[in-house]
């Protein structure tokens, strides 16, 4: 145990009008600082989490937090990008300044504005993120990308439609319970399944519904050592965190078996001596249905191939013997990139300090969080455990 988060603040997930990535910056910022129950002068250090590269033409965003308050002048603020796991990248770089002992407490706030663009821009921006050299031309974005990964996965396993559309029910059902998710709606698994003029599809196999959203959003946690933690009115520890990079090019790994995520998991859970089925519930990057459905191959809740048994079988529905998502993951609660891995963190000290409200499980006391920047290349594992 090295370090722990002592307070966190999310914001409403959505197509926030009226908002920029300043005016939730300082919103969360204020809010967690308030929330830790510290000063704004106790902060040593900040970290922001913002992919950006063209969703704002504000790009450098590491003061943005200093307009939270005036004592936060001065202070050493950097900005932290690895795609869609910019957020933990974020928390990370705020353990190791926690670990050289340079600093008691550090801010961390994930942030994207992505809804000034439409979603053929976004994508645009997102296909980044990609090996650009090679896979730049794939169409329609990201969700290109892992068209191409769930065709791969068909032609493999064979068509997995239907695991895919209970997933998608599965992400809304919860989402329907999380007040900060962008789609607070149930979707009927006939909607999910079958295309139709409001669920076209998207890349490959991939419908509108197995995608995740472009939405608007920021979260913040604050970190603080163990020693410090300890005298703080709350203490979620890290049991373990992990980050394990991959080659960026597709083509120079077996795409489907996401070896990277699978090393990531392997570590955490080697680190903090736990079996899978020990953690009471699990935040996935399900930035698209078929990456959880994948993930659930890569944390060894399923062999190879038969994802789909989580699933179809129920073990990660609410009620399952290993939740997966019940914040309705990326899917329903909305994936603004550079908030998305904060956001993560944010939902599982809300489960295990038992103020997650509609979302609240029964007693959970461990949670496994993977967060994902590009096709299976950064990736961030985080086991949490509340100590207060
Ligand atoms: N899931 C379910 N419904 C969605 C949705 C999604 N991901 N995205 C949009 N909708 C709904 C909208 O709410 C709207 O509903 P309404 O008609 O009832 O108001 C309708 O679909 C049309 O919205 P629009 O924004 O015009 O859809 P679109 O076709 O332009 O965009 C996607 C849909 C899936 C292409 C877009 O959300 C997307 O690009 N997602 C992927 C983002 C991504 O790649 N992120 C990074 C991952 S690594």
């Amino acid at each position: 145990m090295t370090a722990c988060i002592v307070g966190w603040s999310h914001s409403k997930f959505g197509k926030l009008d009226g908002e920029t990535s300043e005016s939730l910056v300082v919103k969360v910022a204020s809010e967690a600082i308030a929330h830790a129950g510290i000063e704004p002068r106790d902060v040593d250090v900040i970290y922001v989490g913002n992919m950006n590269g063209g969703f704002v033409k504000q790009e450098f965003h590491s003061s943005l937090p200093l307009q939270a308050h005036p004592d936060l002048r001065f202070k050493p603020s950097t900005r932290v990008e690895n795609a869609c796991a910019t957020g933990s990248a974020a928390i990370h770089m705020g353990l190791n300044s926690l670990a050289a002992k340079k600093a008691r407490f550090v801010l961390v706030v994930g942030v994207e504005k992505m809804t000034e663009l439409n979603s053929a821009q976004a994508g645009d921006v997102l296909i980044k993120a990609s090996y650009v050299a090679e896979e730049a031309e794939i169409e329609a974005g990201f969700a290109g990308i892992f068209g191409k990964i769930t065709a791969a996965y068909f032609q493999r396993y064979g068509d997995k439609s239907d695991a895919l559309a209970r997933i998608a029910v599965k992400a809304h059902k919860n989402g329907a319970k999380n007040p900060y998710a962008h789609f607070q709606k149930e979707f009927e698994y006939g909607f999910c399944r079958n295309p139709s003029d409001k669920n076209p599809f998207v890349a490959g196999p991939l419908k509108r519904t197995d995608c995740s959203p472009v939405t608007d959003g920021a979260a913040a946690v604050i970190l603080a050592d163990t020693d410090t933690a300890l005298g703080m009115k709350q203490a979620i520890a890290f049991r373990a965190a992990e980050h394990v990079n991959d080659f960026l090019p597709m083509s120079k790994r077996d795409i489907i078996q996401f070896d990277g995520p699978t090393l990531a998991w392997k570590r955490a859970l080697e680190q903090a001596r736990l079996d899978l089925l020990d953690l009471s519930f699990v935040e996935t990057h399900d930035c698209f249905t078929s990456a959880e459905l994948i993930e659930y191959e890569a944390m060894g809740l399923a062999p190879r191939g038969q994802g789909e048994r989580a699933i179809l079988d129920g073990w990660v529905e609410r009620d399952g013997k290993l939740p997966v998502n019940v914040s309705g993951g990326l899917k329903a609660k909305g994936h603004p990139v550079g908030a998305t891995g904060v956001s993560m963190h944010v939902m599982g000290c809300l489960q295990l300090s038992g103020t997650a409200g509609t979302m609240q499980l029964a007693w959970p006391k461990l949670a496994g969080i993977f967060n994902m920047g590009g096709a299976a290349v950064a990736n961030y594992v985080s086991i949490l455990e509340p100590v207060k």
